[in-house]
């Protein structure tokens, strides 16, 4: 053992071995502790804990450094297409031209949707949330593709890429009552997703080239993020192996809480609201460093970004260049950026390191590009399905042991069960 951490309980002195990443990260291995121990770590949040090794995503949240497979996340934000992240993620290298041919081939084969199942949208309100609807569909998934159907991982793996757009743009049409569009093979991936949202029988959809460029960069900023809530979520249900399907919809449910991705609707939510009552910034500071008020400042903070988040650095840029390029005024803009400045300067943020996050200028974009705000959650997840994938099978090939977190108990002792009537 060349490096170790020692460890003293009582009269007990135990070597515990360092683990060493490629990018010099520390970790203790505590692997043996309880056994020649008896002892376990607690740490609520997993704040400390790294629940397993993976060579996907690299992030320093000190410097704001995020990298998929080593490539840096402005560069690809910058030069590459989503399914060229897509691969890179899931396959470990960028692909060849040729790869890349047969990838985006594969996935443009898959994008129907079976017709039972597009029979289950009917069964929602009206009114449904699309994340709901989302995770209730893929979660279907399995059960449609099971037994003789079920097919290899590979071949899940591509269905799922091609048919989340499909199902994501279904549960919205369905929320608004309007019949489904169906795919349109000779689009790439996010012109086909803009043409299922936004085509109408009336007239031809034209794909504006801005908004698909703007989208393709969206969904890369999000593609992957290491083992946060939602990844931790799918590797954990994969872990039982559980179907593809089953630990990507746990992992939309994941996603779908106002502390993760729920946050990019809230953030719009909270600057309309901002508006609407003036626009008074510095009140809505202070109720944020109020404990008692429960408001949050959202799209500020983050568990491992403390200086600044790089994703909101690119997406800021890109906001401003999307709505300038598509000739769209948003007060709301304004009011963000009163907000980031009043809160980059005001102590209570800045000692807590409260820097905006990639969800509080998305929403802007995506309003700009027409989305509405009950389906931004679900283009973080359209974003991130590629990262889930990748995660969920890095810890099936490393034939990663079923989680299974230990507690410490802190319920009642042993007592007598007493009938109901002497209660
Ligand atoms: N507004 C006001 N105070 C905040 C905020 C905020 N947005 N975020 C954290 N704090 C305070 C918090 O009250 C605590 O203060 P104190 O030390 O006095 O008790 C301190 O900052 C540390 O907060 P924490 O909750 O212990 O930090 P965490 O690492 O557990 O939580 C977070 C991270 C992202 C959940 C949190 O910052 C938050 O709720 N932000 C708003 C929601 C949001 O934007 N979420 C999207 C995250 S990025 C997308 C994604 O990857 O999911």
């Amino acid at each position: 053992m060349s490096e170790f951490a020692e460890l003293s309980l009582g009269d007990k002195r135990i070597q515990l071995p360092v683990i060493t990443g490629t990018e010099n990260e520390k970790a203790i291995d505590i692997a043996k502790l309880r056994d020649e121990t008896g002892y376990i770590t607690i740490d609520s949040g997993y704040k400390n804990t790294g629940a397993t090794k993976s060579g996907i995503t690299f992030l320093d949240g000190e410097l704001g450094i995020l990298r998929y497979r080593g490539y840096s996340i402005e560069e690809l934000a910058d030069k590459a297409s989503f399914l060229e992240v897509a691969y890179l993620l899931i396959y470990g290298e960028l692909p060849t031209a040729e790869q890349y041919a047969a990838f985006e081939k594969e996935i443009r084969t898959h994008t129907i949707v079976n017709e039972d199942m597009r029979k289950i949208f009917d069964g929602f309100p009206v009114n449904a949330h699309p994340m709901g609807v989302l995770s209730a569909m893929v979660c279907a998934m399995s059960a449609f593709y099971t037994g003789e159907k079920a097919g290899s991982d590979e071949l899940n793996i591509i269905r799922l890429l091609a048919k989340m757009p499909t199902v994501a743009t279904w549960s919205y049409k369905k929320s608004q009552g309007h019949p489904v569009n169906y795919p349109k093979n000779s689009l790439d991936y996010c012109s086909n997703f803009l043409q299922m949202m936004f085509a109408l029988p009336v007239e031809e959809y034209k794909v504006n080239p801005v908004v698909s460029s703007a989208l393709n960069k969206l969904l890369i900023l999000h593609a992957d993020h290491e083992q946060n809530c939602s990844t931790s979520t799918v590797r954990l249900v994969g872990s039982s192996h559980a179907s593809l399907y089953a630990s990507i919809s746990a992992g939309i449910n994941a996603l779908s809480g106002p502390l993760h991705g729920g946050a990019n609707q809230e953030v719009i939510e909270m600057l309309e609201a901002i508006k609407a009552d003036g626009g008074d910034t510095d009140k809505f500071i202070a109720m944020a460093k109020d404990k008692n008020s429960g408001f949050r400042l959202m799209g500020f903070g983050h568990r491992v970004y403390k200086n600044f988040d790089p994703r909101a650095k690119i997406i800021k840029k890109a906001a401003y260049e999307v709505l300038a390029s598509l000739g769209v005024q948003d007060p709301v803009l304004d009011i963000a950026k009163k907000l980031e400045e009043a809160a980059l300067s005001d102590p209570y943020f800045v000692q807590r390191r409260l820097y905006p996050n990639v969800d509080f200028y998305s929403g802007i974009i995506y309003r700009a590009l027409g989305i509405p705000t009950n389906m931004f959650t679900v283009m973080f997840a359209i974003g991130r399905l590629p990262g889930w994938i990748a995660q969920w099978k890095e810890m099936r090939v490393n034939k990663e042991p079923i989680g299974r977190p230990r507690q410490v108990y802190v319920g009642a002792t042993p007592r007598d069960y007493v009938p109901m009537e002497q209660r």
